[in-house]
């Protein structure tokens, strides 16, 4: 038996501007019904990944699939209206002059009865049937939005690009969206790559994230690895604020105040940072002077005094000072909990939520 080539295949693409590579050996793959969040910063080259596999922009390099039939190479050049793929942006326009029925039949081919029943059925699924004869203008933004996702995916399209399709959308109204469309690309079967700079964005949405940072992809995977396996500091970075303890590596360890750390295949005198996110961090009252027994997997625990807390609504922030070495650790807790300042507790550090990196300096010269 053979398996079935992805919908969407992207291998090896790469287009400069200006003798700069902005999309630099980017590959990527989505399977049918599968959705892929494209996550970076502003400017790191995901809306111009999107505009090479929609064909509005050429590649210098690499190639784009669509189950299996190659849309452009070397040599094949689709244009965008031939390669069976649905759009949407965030500054979506729909024709004002044509009613609801019509912009979502626009790219329909087939009988009167065929569009209708097709418009009818997307309208239904996005809950604006009662809407099919009004026009845009009497819409909300968010309606509006949703007529826009029914007008891409009437065709059918194989492939939907959606690039920060949500970001014009008011925080109430987004979350909303988002869902119902996530349940209606789902249920169309459609494969999905939706750009997005914001991390809680694509950990709701996304079956699969590829994190992409001066136009390269430095990860993929599902939303539980890159969170908590990321590849470097600044994917750990991307997704919450992390808490960075510096150490010096001597014989393959680093000495901190949580105990030793492995850090094999660093040099001897190499910086090295310990990252843990404020959320895996674990407080223990102090019982005068001493701090929980912990568990092996918990590690060594290390006594700071709160420096500032805060009640962020569902959580607690704490900072905290240190004893070892004057290091600043944030904390988050779950509910309120706010310690006054000097409070003295113990913290631990679960070693499987610890991610040790070249600290990116360069040792002191010698
Ligand atoms: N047509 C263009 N001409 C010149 N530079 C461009 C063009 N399109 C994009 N760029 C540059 O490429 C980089 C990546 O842009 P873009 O793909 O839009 O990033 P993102 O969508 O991640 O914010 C930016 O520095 C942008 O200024
Ligand atoms: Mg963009």
């Amino acid at each position: 038996m053979t398996t079935p080539a992805p919908r969407l295949e992207a291998i090896g693409l790469k287009r400069s501007f200006g003798g700069r590579a902005v999309v630099d050996d980017v590959s990527l793959s989505i399977g049918a019904g599968e959705i892929l969040c494209l996550l970076g910063p502003s400017g790191c080259g995901k809306s111009t990944t999107l505009r090479l596999i929609a064909g509005v922009e050429r590649p210098e390099a690499g190639s784009i699939a669509l189950d299996g039939a190659t849309v452009c190479d070397q040599r094949v050049f689709l244009p965008p209206e031939r390669r069976s793929i649905g759009l949407m942006f965030q500054d979506f326009a729909l024709f004002p002059h044509l009613s609801v029925a019509d912009n979502v039949a626009f790219g329909l081919t087939g009988s009167r009865a065929e569009k209708r029943s097709r418009v009818k059925e997307l309208l239904d699924r996005v809950d604006l049937a009662r809407h099919i004869d009004g026009y845009p203008h009497e819409l909300s933004g968010g309606e509006q939005q949703r007529v826009a996702l029914a007008r891409a995916l009437a065709p059918r399209p194989r492939v939907m690009l959606m690039d920060e399709p949500f970001s014009g959308l008011d925080n109430r109204l987004r979350d909303g969206i988002r869902d119902e469309t996530l349940g209606l690309l789902k249920d169309e079967g459609t494969a999905v790559m939706m750009v997005t700079h914001e991390p809680e964005e694509a950990m709701r949405m996304a079956d699969r994230i590829a994190l992409m940072r001066d136009g390269r992809i430095v990860q993929q995977g599902a939303p539980y690895n890159l969170y908590n396996s990321p590849v470097d500091k600044a994917a750990a970075a991307f997704f919450s604020d992390i808490n960075v303890i510096r150490g010096t590596v001597q014989g393959g360890l680093t000495r901190t105040a949580f105990g030793e750390f492995l850090a094999p295949g660093h040099a001897d005198g190499a910086q090295v940072d310990i990252v843990i996110r404020p959320q895996h961090l674990k407080l223990d009252f102090d019982r005068q002077g001493s701090g929980p027994l912990p568990t092996a997997r918990e590690g060594v625990p290390a006594l700071g005094r709160v420096t500032r807390a805060r009640y962020l609504g569902r959580e607690s922030l704490v900072e905290l000072e240190m004893a070892f070495d004057g290091t600043r650790l944030q904390a988050v807790v779950p509910s309120v909990f706010l310690p006054k300042p000097g409070t003295p507790f113990w913290l631990m550090m679960r070693r499987d939520r610890c991610h040790v990196f070249p600290a990116g300096v360069r040792p002191a010269a010698q």
